[in-house]
């Protein structure tokens, strides 16, 4: 894969590491290994899947002669977070759109992301209806910007269009070649599966080097179909933008919705137990919507034995730690 060809912004400090994680192997059984890729360490405000993302999204922007980022996501956004940050040191104005997904959800002065949006100097944050059509909704504020004389481009939610996705195919194969340099055989990749960028990225970038290891999304939102559907299309669009030959075949896109719960940032009580769990065995951070609710996936899936014994499992840890804030009564109950 070449990923010269495309615009990108340097974000990235090397690698994220890939470590062990010991002891929540032993408290799951012991049956098998658990590993665990940290993009929650990468950097940005507090770190996260959408830096790589970004990298790319944010330097087509640039390359455009964009002066203005415009985005959207749910009322505690890391993607919001990070598209804030790194327009803010890349000297751009960021304007967010956010949709109030559970009714009455967005306060103002509230915790976690949504505090850390205003300390990022946000210009301007516009609350919308659950279910409102986004797209249409920054188009409106670019609009308006661009009769202010701005420049504004619009990154699509979670920056999962085939742009942003194109950070995940490269994570596949920065992944890929710690693997090999470690002589670390991994035998199945679990990964949170949300605006659909990661996992359509992550499926693509281990095609595209042959790796042949299987990648499994664990649902925060949707249902299994819809999912799967979601992320193949963008997963189809990013091979044939990468060139990745012989494309990707539909039966490489499975999803698990049992994780999801009531629905999109509605805690459950199997993610609280995987923060708990990550947290006091190998003091890991985790989030409430996306990556708690994705090991919750993983720990399950361990005891169902849907894994053969011996086998050495990779979990992608994709950020999320600052909503814990939002949550603490959850926690506490
Ligand atoms: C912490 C975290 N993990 C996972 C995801 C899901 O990634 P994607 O939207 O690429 O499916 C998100 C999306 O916002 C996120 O913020």
């Amino acid at each position: 894969m070449n990923f010269t060809q495309f615009p990108r912004r340097p974000y990235l400090n090397g690698p994220t590491p890939i470590e062990s994680m010991p002891s929540l192997s032993k408290a799951l059984g012991g049956k098998v290994n658990l590993y665990i890729k940290r993009d929650d360490l990468l950097p940005g405000a507090a770190g996260g899947n959408k830096t790589r993302k970004l990298e790319f999204c944010i330097a087509d922007a640039m390359a455009q002669g964009a002066d203005t980022i415009i985005t959207c996501g749910a009322v505690q956004s890391n993607h919001c977070r990070l598209t804030a940050a790194w327009s803010a040191k890349e000297g751009l104005d960021c304007h967010l759109v956010l949709e109030e997904r559970v009714e009455g959800s967005y306060k103002k002065e509230g915790s976690g992301n949504n505090f850390l949006f205003e300390l990022l100097d946000v210009k301007s944050i516009e609350v919308v209806k659950g279910g409102s059509d986004m797209m249409a909704e920054m188009g409106k504020k670019a609009d308006e910007l661009k009769a202010q004389g701005k420049k504004p481009y619009i990154v699509p939610g979670g920056a999962s269009n085939a742009i942003g996705a194109l950070g995940y195919a490269a994570c596949a194969e920065e992944t890929m070649n710690q693997l090999n340099t470690e002589g670390l055989s991994i035998d199945h990749i679990i990964v949170p599966s949300g605006s659909a960028g990661t996992h359509a990225g992550m499926v693509v970038g281990i095609s595209g080097t042959n790796a042949n290891i299987p990648v499994s999304g664990v649902n925060v939102s949707r249902t299994k179909d819809v999912q799967e559907e979601l992320v193949f299309k963008l997963a189809v669009e990013l091979a044939e933008k990468l060139g990745v030959k012989g494309g990707v075949e539909r039966d490489a896109f499975v999803c698990f919705d049992q994780y999801v719960g009531p629905g999109y940032s509605i805690p459950t009580d199997s993610m609280v137990e995987a923060v708990k769990l990550f947290a006091k065995t190998e003091a890991i951070l985790l989030d409430p919507v996306y990556s708690g609710k994705a090991a919750a996936g993983l720990i399950d899936l361990v005891r169902k034995g849907h894994f053969a014994e011996g086998a050495n499992v990779l979990f992608l840890h994709t950020g999320g730690s600052p909503a814990l804030f939002a949550y603490m009564d959850t926690f506490r109950q």
